[in-house]
């Protein structure tokens, strides 16, 4: 297998990394193009991978193309890009809110893959969404989903304005978690712990309660049943969180999140 990295930032690396691990790929065999000079000899100390320019002729050889860099660049990339692309390469892009007809304009190219992966890829444990052009085979969108499940779980929607909403959950989503546990940790110190104490007993309680979802064999409701007795303490928070709205506020924190990225990718 031969694949090109276009973009070697956060996300890139990622990639880069994880193929490594799976060993999906030799060394030789990864090429890791980029823009800047400085990223470039960075890149070269890694020693990860084969340093290369955007329209590098190796780049056509690749079974898989990522591209993973920030939507803003990508125009201008594609200038380059095209001159080296031939209908042979699996075209895989993770940018944000670009549409797979304007990814296959841009590249005058048809075989592209749209994913979403999100932030915890990096311990392989993401979550990535994705879909496909029409004239991709099954055999190819598997090649992909081989290389995405690298970090993490992958789901397949044909829908391609799904992903909108994958955006919104999962692409998003860590950050919803990240302000949950902050507004936890940030209660606690106001009830005079330090700042460690706190995060320390908030951070065990997702980690554990988050167990609990996948193996407690309960509903949701009765996880939450379990913990909130008749007239107690749970019962005194969660009738707060009700009355000042706090569960339909995150519904329509996520959808806002949904159309916004619909709106981005128009
Ligand atoms: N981070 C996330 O959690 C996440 C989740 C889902 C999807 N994504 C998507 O993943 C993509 C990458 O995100 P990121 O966080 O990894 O961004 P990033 O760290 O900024 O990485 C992008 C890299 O691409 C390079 N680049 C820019 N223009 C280029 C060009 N013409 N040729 C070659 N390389 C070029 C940049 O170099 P310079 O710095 O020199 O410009 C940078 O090293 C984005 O499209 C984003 O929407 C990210």
């Amino acid at each position: 297998m031969k694949i090109t990295i276009v973009g070697c930032g956060n996300m890139g690396m990622i990639y880069a990394r994880a193929f490594l691990k799976y060993n999906i790929v030799s060394k030789e065999n990864l090429l890791l193009a980029e823009k800047s000079e400085k990223r470039k000899e960075e890149l070269l100390k890694l020693n990860i991978g084969q340093v290369c320019v955007v329209n590098d002729k190796r780049i056509s050889e690749s079974d898989i193309v990522i591209l993973a860099v920030k939507p803003q660049d990508f125009e201008m990339l594609s200038l380059e890009l095209r001159q080296v692309l031939t209908s042979d390469n699996i075209i895989i892009s993770i940018m944000a809110g670009m549409k797979l007809g304007r990814i296959s304009s841009a590249l005058v190219k048809h075989n592209i893959i749209r994913a979403m992966p999100n932030s915890p890829a990096e311990l392989g444990m993401g979550m990535t969404a994705f879909t496909a052009s029409k004239v991709l085979s099954i055999e190819q969108i598997r090649k992909a989903e081989n290389l995405l499940a690298t970090t993490g779980r992958t789901v397949f929607f044909e829908n391609e304005d799904l992903l909108d909403a994958v955006t919104a959950l999962s692409g998003s989503g860590p950050a919803y978690f990240f302000y949950i546990v902050k507004q936890m940790i940030e209660a606690g110190k106001s009830m005079g712990f330090d700042e460690a104490t706190s995060a320390m007993l908030v951070k065990q309680t997702m980690l554990g309660s988050f167990h609990l979802i996948n193996t407690a064999n309960k509903s949701l409701d009765e996880l939450i049943q379990a913990v909130a007795s008749r007239g107690g303490t749970t019962e005194a928070a969660l009738t707060v969180f009700e009355d000042q709205n706090v569960g339909k506020g995150l519904q329509q924190g996520i959808i806002k999140a949904r159309d916004r990225a619909s709106q981005l990718s128009q």
